[in-house]
């Protein structure tokens, strides 16, 4: 069920009137439901209870400290992407045994961090990469346990940017090879194998390719035990899509996509490692917005905002659909008309929905863009010299802001102008 839905005509997240936080924090802002996240995260964990796992919250998707932190608090590990991450991670009290570090573009400093932190699992994409690893490990005197992330050349038939798993992409090694690397690293010095890694792409909304790409998984895993190296997990990475369009289908949730992994992967008897981030996250966030005025072109109507690409850039890089829904309820009867949804940013690609359909919204309206908990604040910038703008975190009745909006003066500040500039 929605954290966001419609109470006496007025829309709330969770038991929290969104008018009443625009009223405290000023608009745009994101706004994360607690009991969303909790509860999806517990879904996914129920699908699994009978076989050992640990699901690593995928945190590029959303690192607020306080998403963090409530997932820690469930037992959620974490997958990073970055000794940043690493850091945000320890900070909401992951302990490193419960982190896998994924990417292809590791540097030293991040992995001496990892290794200081003696994280979980290096998911390791590259031979020079490991090469790398070996080289750190040995002159710090640890080991580092890894995986190689295969890419098992399957299309997990999403959207271009996010599609990670084929050949045409930058990630893992060929499953083809990947016998050669593990052997490899069962002999470099300050390397542990312990388990095999993929990611086949992110909002797969079909169980096929997920399952295509178990398959060669589990026919690699047992390759790898058969030449004696002592796996102890499988990371089938995340990727799990969500329903954007309210007229859409549901797609495969936890239950059916577990019938699937357990299918393919139960009977190796190695503990399961998940790293999925939207499934959590994207349908516990909402993005609150004020129309500012509704411009009528010859061709178009215009409902221009207050929020914009730079605050959420799905849209316009993904060609992403996100539900708009005004914050006091249209009445029933409404009519809808056709009209773009466009931030203050100057640029032609900045829209938040194209020729959506939507009841009248005037200036001052406020409204909702849903499923925005995930890849919403993170990939927000200050284009324009806009400010990050706050987050907030409801939790039935009551909700603090976990994010403050920065003064203009901060981004300012943030830059130099060299004295001798000054001077000429
Ligand atoms: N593991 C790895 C190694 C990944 O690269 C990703 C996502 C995930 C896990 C989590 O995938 P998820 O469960 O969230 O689908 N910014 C894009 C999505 C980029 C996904 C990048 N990698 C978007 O807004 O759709």
């Amino acid at each position: 069920m929605s954290p966001f839905s419609y109470r006496d005509g007025v829309l709330h997240a969770e038991g929290v009137d969104l008018r009443a936080i625009t009223r405290e924090v000023g608009t745009p802002f994101y706004c994360y439901a607690r009991a969303a996240l909790t509860e999806r995260y517990k879904a996914f964990n129920e699908a699994f209870a009978g076989v050992p796992h640990l699901l690593c919250f995928a945190m590029k998707t959303n690192s607020n400290q306080a998403v963090l932190t409530t997932l820690a608090r469930l037992g959620a590990g974490m997958d990073v992407v970055s000794g940043g991450e690493i850091m945000r991670a320890r900070a909401a009290g992951v302990p490193g045994e419960r982190i896998v570090f994924s990417g292809v573009g590791k540097t030293r400093a991040e992995m001496a961090l990892a290794l200081r932190e003696n994280i979980l699992c290096f998911n390791v994409e590259s031979e020079p990469e490991l090469e790398a690893l070996s080289g750190i490990a040995s002159a710090m005197g640890v080991t580092a346990r890894i995986s190689v992330r295969v890419n098992p050349d399957v299309d997990a038939l999403t959207h271009a940017k996010i599609s990670t798993g084929t050949y045409a992409n930058k990630f893992g090694v060929p499953i083809s090879e990947a016998p050669r690397v593990y052997a490899r690293a069962a002999a470099l010095p300050g390397i542990e194998v312990t388990g095999v890694d993929m990611h086949i792409g992110s909002q797969i909304v079909e169980l096929a390719p997920i399952e295509a790409a178990c398959t060669r998984l589990a026919d690699l895993a047992r390759q790898l035990i058969a030449a004696g190296h002592r796996l102890t997990h499988i990371d089938v990475g995340g990727g799990l899509g969500v329903r954007y369009r309210a007229d859409d289908a549901d797609p495969p949730g936890p239950q059916a996509y577990a019938e699937t992994i357990l299918r393919h992967l139960g009977a190796l008897g190695l503990k399961l490692i998940f790293e999925h981030g939207r499934l959590i996250a994207a349908n516990a966030g909402i993005l609150v917005s004020e129309v500012l005025y509704v411009k009528k072109g010859a061709a178009k109507t215009f409902v221009i905002v207050d929020a914009a690409m730079n605050d959420l850039v799905r849209p316009t890089l993904y060609e992403a659909w996100h539900e708009i829904v005004p914050v006091i309820a249209p009445a029933p009867d409404a009519l809808h008309s056709h009209v773009d949804v466009v931030g203050p940013v100057c640029e032609s690609g900045d829209y938040l929905a194209q020729n959506r359909a939507l009841p009248p919204l005037k200036a001052g309206d406020l409204i909702g863009v849903l499923s925005a908990g995930a890849y919403g604040a993170v990939q927000a910038g200050t284009y324009n010299t806009r400010p990050l703008v706050p987050e907030v975190m409801v939790d039935g009745t009551r909700w603090a802001t976990i994010r403050a909006r920065p003064p203009v003066t901060a981004l300012i500040d943030a830059d130099n102008v060299p004295s001798w500039l000054a001077q000429d």
